[in-house]
């Protein structure tokens, strides 16, 4: 039996330049794994706590020293011991110990960062690369090169990501057919970005980029950034509805005000019903492939509502609905209320309980997306969770940005390890989309 010896958290930078938490575990093995973890901007209101200091005097309040306490003076001494292969054991000592529903007291972020490098430090000593081990731990996957999550590219970034341009919506995605092999998909992704990068610069519009990594131009409507998609995706040769997709994650809660929804393409804020007629359209005139967050986070009839309109084609993604909480799940199942989830671990805390989302979800049908933040590091660990837990699809920002395609790299590595030599580059035909 492997023993966790030591465990140090420390304060790092993300991608946006705030501080997050970096903890670093080591085994009796002489093994060591490090976990550093992400951040959102639009963060829903029903998600666990990321705990930070409030000091105006340093990072503006943002700073997370008292995570990092938490970590080397409380949470240390009672894993120290604690065998790393038994994932939902320390899981169950970081909940016990923070004692709150919503992690208020040590922080999600503190605790998240114990739970994921056990994670890690028990592949390293099982001899194992992460997506292996979790595959092997949790048997919600058969591993396979050709059946790897489909990417969501996020090419124009608006809402609070947006560089403070003017789009309301939060996200625009582009899915390449799941025909296509990951490598296959990174490339036509890749190839859309950089054509919308041309028509942009050909517009005089800024084609400076948001959080995500995807550009975040002006425009006079949410519509118009539609079609500036489609119209790449044609200049690309590819074909819309075929080769590739597109979807939404509007993030509606940031435009909901005074009880209605004000998005630029209409004159008048929109009520709950309106808002719902309005995707309807969208989704007649772009075959929207997924629409995640349309509504706001505690309407779980109105998203109901609008999975009855559309979701029978279109994947009705709840994010700061379910918040990958268990409880928020199954109330999302019984109201029939989307029928794909966002799965991001930093919102409930612990690697034990995201798995066990993972596995309500997928037990009641439903997709599952596992996703980045808009706030990231170079931690690669959420593409090993993504393969290792059989999610449908994974949520990485625009293929571009360091710490956006540092992600999308290792499922690439991963699809070369897992693909026999000399496979060709089309899969077998179990096409998804
Ligand atoms: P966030 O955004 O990381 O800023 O919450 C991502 C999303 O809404 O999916
Ligand atoms: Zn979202």
């Amino acid at each position: 039996m492997a023993k966790i010896q030591a465990i140090k958290a420390r304060e790092i930078l993300d991608s946006r330049g705030t501080p997050t938490i970096e903890t670093t575990i080591w085994s009796d093995t002489g093994q060591a794994a490090v976990a550093a973890i992400p951040s959102g901007a639009s963060t829903g209101k029903f998600e666990a706590v990321e705990l930070r200091d409030g000091d105006p005097s340093r990072f503006k309040g943002m700073g997370v020293i008292k995570a990092v306490d938490n970590v080397n003076k409380i949470i240390a001494p009672k894993v120290v011991g604690m065998d790393p292969l038994y994932q939902s054991k320390v899981d169950k000592v970081l909940i016990d110990l923070d004692g709150t529903d919503n992690k208020s007291k040590l922080g999600a972020n503190a605790i998240l960062s114990v739970s994921q490098a056990v994670c890690e430090l028990g592949a390293l000593i099982s001899g194992r690369a992460i997506f292996q081990y979790l595959a092997e731990k949790y048997a919600l996957v058969s591993l396979n090169w050709s059946s790897l999550p489909v990417p969501i590219f996020n090419l124009i970034n608006g809402g609070k990501h947006g560089a403070g341009n003017n789009l309301d919506f939060q996200e625009f995605h582009i899915y390449a057919s799941s025909r296509q092999s990951f490598g296959e998909s990174l490339r036509m992704g890749e190839t859309v970005y950089q054509t919308l990068k041309e028509s942009l610069i050909k517009r005089n519009a800024a084609y400076s980029v948001g959080d995500e990594g995807g550009f975040a131009p002006n425009l006079y409507t949410n519509t118009d950034a539609l079609e500036l998609l489609v119209e790449a995706i044609n200049l690309s040769n590819f074909t819309l509805g075929k080769d590739i997709f597109l979807g939404l994650d509007t993030a509606s809660n940031s435009f909901f005000k005074n009880g209605k929804y004000v998005v630029k393409d209409k004159s008048q804020p929109l009520t709950t019903e309106e808002m719902i007629e309005f995707y309807v359209q969208l989704n007649k005139d772009y075959n929207l492939f997924a629409l995640e967050d349309g509504l706001k986070e505690d309407d779980f009839d109105g998203w109901a509502k609008l999975t009855s309109e559309i979701g029978a084609n279109t994947l009705i993604v709840a994010d700061d609905l379910v918040v990958t909480n268990k409880k928020r799940l199954k109330q999302a199942i019984e109201k029939k209320a989307c029928n794909a989830v966002l799965i991001k671990p930093n919102q409930i805390g612990t690697i034990s309980e995201t798995v066990d989302v993972i596995k309500l979800a997928k037990d009641s049908k439903l997709a599952v997306v596992v996703s980045h933040r808009s706030g990231e590091t170079n931690d690669d660990f959420i593409a090993d969770f993504a393969v290792g837990m059989g999610a449908n699809y994974v949520k990485f920002g625009a293929p571009a940005r360091g710490e956006r395609v540092i992600k999308y790299n290792r499922m690439g590595m991963i699809e070369s390890l897992l693909k026999p030599a000399q496979t060709e580059t089309s899969k077998p035909d179990n096409d998804r989309a």
